[in-house]
């Protein structure tokens, strides 16, 4: 937990309900994280080669995502992967403002999307938080091979407050109610598990290998809020 704690010193909560020096309260925020992890260049292609050889011996493994937990497993490249989700899912929580030691299980599957696979709007009920790793996505030269409206091999989320949009004007950070990012091969990204999104179609013969997860809090009871 100390190493913990020089990271989480750099960077104070977002979610302050108090007003700033000028009176300014910034109301429900929702918090994003987007990050590199560190070593992704040697495991994923180890991931990748495991993953599809899963995938050749379960053909749901995409689908059937309740079956099992791939973070769970012992290989080496998992063993990893789980640890840096443990270390960015501390940041995040820290981030948040949030206690840190609240006990909590992680729980992965593995995706892969091929020529026309996609993911539509969902959220992932009865968790806290919820995230995709990358292990191999199509390079952007195969995807512009198909219809660039179509936002081929992004990951989109949807603003949580509906119509709030609806009266932006110029320079308004809310006009836009569907953030999207195209994802690099050994990103990490965490958000809130009820922030709906989804995943565009990929457009291209190169698989976009993924794993997933949810984060879900064991709550003890004097971890919950003081709201009397
Ligand atoms: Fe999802």
């Amino acid at each position: 937990m100390a190493d913990f704690e020089a990271v989480f010193a750099l960077a104070g909560p977002v979610a302050n309900p108090l007003p700033d020096d000028e009176g300014f309260i910034a109301l429900w925020p929702t918090l994003m994280l987007r990050q590199r992890l560190p070593g992704f260049e040697a495991a994923n292609g180890i991931l990748a080669d495991w993953i599809l050889a899963r995938a050749r011996q379960h053909k749901d493994l995409t689908t059937d995502y309740r079956a099992g937990n791939l973070l769970a497993e012992t290989h080496p490249a998992i063993r990893w992967l789980a640890g840096c989700i443990q270390v960015s899912a501390r940041q995040y929580m820290q981030r948040q403002g949030v206690r840190t030691d609240t006990p909590w299980s992680l729980q992965g599957w593995a995706n892969v999307n091929r020529r026309g696979d996609y993911h539509g709007v969902h959220n992932h009920p009865h968790s806290y938080l919820s995230g995709t790793y990358y292990v191999a996505v199509p390079r952007q030269e195969a995807l512009a091979e198909g219809r660039l409206d179509l936002a081929p091999g992004e990951i989109s989320f949807l603003d949580p407050r509906p119509q709030a949009n609806m009266t932006a004007i110029a320079g308004d950070a809310q006009i836009e109610a569907e953030y999207s990012l195209l994802p690099a091969a050994g990103d990490l990204l965490l958000w809130p598990a009820w922030l709906h999104h989804m995943v565009h179609p990929n457009a291209s013969d190169e698989a976009r290998i993924s794993i997933s997860f949810n984060i879900v809090l064991k709550r003890p009871t004097d971890h919950l809020p003081d709201q009397s």
